[in-house]
């Protein structure tokens, strides 16, 4: 079967109340359309067809790098008319499946048993709802066969009981869905072109359509304002939490995790409450991550543990290291194994070496720190000259006592000492100690100030 999926995405999105598009709002990090867009392609289509209207730039430079194809629907008649704009582009034979880009968790099994029972005549989508106001409904005939999906505006007072509704998802083979939305008028209350009245239109026509049933009312639910795109983003990371769990995450509270684009985690990995992951986070075995903190774009190795409040971003961390409490990695910071970086430290685009610790209150900008260094607390590297950046090297087993600030560029060879306090400007020559400060005067007979 040759596949062509079309994605309506020509819609204001009012409610909103937005200067985004309305497909363009992220749930669980990512914009909605693509997570239409992503479900799309695992069916393996031909191509993937957007209907673009408002917004239609921003939409389509958002998705430069997908290879979809974008149409444009000048004016929003309604969804037949919609979806008119992409058939010309479909290829002849082919099955049409018709998702919307503003809902977004639909599954890829659901769609596929669709599409297979579309080859000859159209199939849809429907769900039960107990308060299915401003849907479309599914009226069956006595045989409880499908009739036609009336929508709510031009329903009578008896179909607006039925709880049955459209998702609006169908599928169908391109050359009927073309001679029937030819057929689509625009006489109903919404003066709309109805992409639904095929269904009908079909039925009438002495075709079956197949109704699919679903009792997931989350893969169907679309988002029109911003409480409804709030209850499907708790949704949608309860899911990703639930798939943890299963693979054997140790997720302490599935209501309070947030995944904003991947986490791949290993086996034995905990996770307590409140943590934010962005983009693509990866865990190794038996890593654990203490409440509170917000992780994006890392990769953290096996045997580490995060404790509380820490934030991190495009950090390698290697195995068995410790990080934090309240710790900060910034940007190209690299944690070779069992290291430490503890609480109040900030790092930038800093190696820390096998072993070594920087335990309390420092900042490690552009350094690069060998095996076995002890970063004493309140150590400062001085990178920015209020120009330029420059680099701090320190070699293995390095010592700096608290409080000392590294003025760069400056290279502390291997097992250099630098006494508490110092202010470093020149180069440590290996295993000698460096003490960069006024020495200690005590004044005997000294008398303190008194008050007039
Ligand atoms: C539609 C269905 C209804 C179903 C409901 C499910 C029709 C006529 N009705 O109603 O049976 O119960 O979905 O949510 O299809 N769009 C365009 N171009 C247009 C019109 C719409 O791209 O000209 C897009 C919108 O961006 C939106 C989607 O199609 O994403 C649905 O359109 P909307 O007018 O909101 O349809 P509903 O009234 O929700
Ligand atoms: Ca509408």
């Amino acid at each position: 079967m040759v596949l062509e999926v079309i994605i309506l995405a020509a819609g204001k999105g009012s409610r909103m109340q937005s200067t985004l598009p309305k497909v363009l709002h992220a749930l669980a990090g990512v914009p909605l359309l693509q997570h239409v867009i992503n479900t799309a392609k695992k069916l393996n289509p031909r191509a993937i067809h957007v209907v673009v209207g408002h917004g239609a730039d921003a939409v389509r430079t958002a998705f430069l790098e997908e290879s979809v194809l974008f149409h444009e629907q000048a004016d929003q008649l309604g969804t037949g008319h919609a979806v008119m704009q992409a058939i010309p582009h479909c290829q002849s034979n082919s099955v049409v499946l018709v998702l919307y880009g503003d809902v977004p968790l639909i599954q890829t099994k659901t769609l596929s048993a669709l599409c297979e029972a579309a080859t000859q005549s159209p199939a849809m989508l429907s769900t039960l709802l107990e308060k299915p106001d401003g849907y479309g409904r599914v009226v069956r005939d006595a045989q409880g066969c499908f009739h036609a999906v009336v929508e709510d505006k031009d329903a009578t007072q008896d179909q607006r009981h039925i709880k049955e509704v459209n998702t609006g998802i169908l599928a169908a083979p391109v050359n009927l869905l073309t001679t029937l939305l030819k057929q689509v008028t625009n006489t109903n209350q919404q003066r709309e072109y109805y992409l639904p009245d095929i269904l009908g239109l079909a039925r009438a026509g002495g075709l079956s359509v197949s109704i699919h049933t679903t009792s997931d009312i989350i893969e169907v639910a679309g988002v029109n304002d911003r409480l409804q795109l709030e209850a499907l983003e708790r949704a949608a990371q309860q899911r990703y939490a639930e798939a943890l769990m299963r693979q054997g995450v140790a997720i302490s509270d599935r209501r309070r995790i947030d995944i904003r684009g991947e986490l791949i985690c290993g086996e034995g990995v905990s996770v307590d409450v409140n943590t934010v992951f962005e983009g693509r986070v990866v865990l190794g075995d038996d890593v654990k991550i203490g409440a509170h903190c917000v992780l994006k774009d890392t990769e953290i190795a096996a045997g580490s543990v995060i404790e509380p409040f820490c934030h991190i971003e495009s950090a390698v961390i290697g195995q068995n290291c410790q990080v934090g409490p309240y710790a900060r990695l910034r940007m190209g910071t690299r944690l070779d194994p069992t290291s430490k970086v503890g609480n109040f430290v900030e790092t930038k685009n800093t190696k820390v070496g096998e072993g070594s610790k920087a335990n309390h209150l420092a900042y490690l900008g552009d350094a690069d720190i060998g095996a076995g260094a002890n970063i004493g607390a309140g150590t400062i590297t001085c990178n920015y000259d209020g120009a330029n950046k420059h680099p701090t090297r320190l070699g293995d087993r390095v010592f700096v006592g608290s409080n000392s600030t590294l003025v760069a560029p400056v290279v502390i060879e291997d097992d250099g000492f630098v006494g508490a306090g110092s202010v470093i400007t020149d180069n440590v020559p290996r295993g000698e100690l460096a003490i960069g400060r006024a020495r200690q005067h005590n004044i005997s007979g000294w008398q303190p100030p008194k008050k007039n």
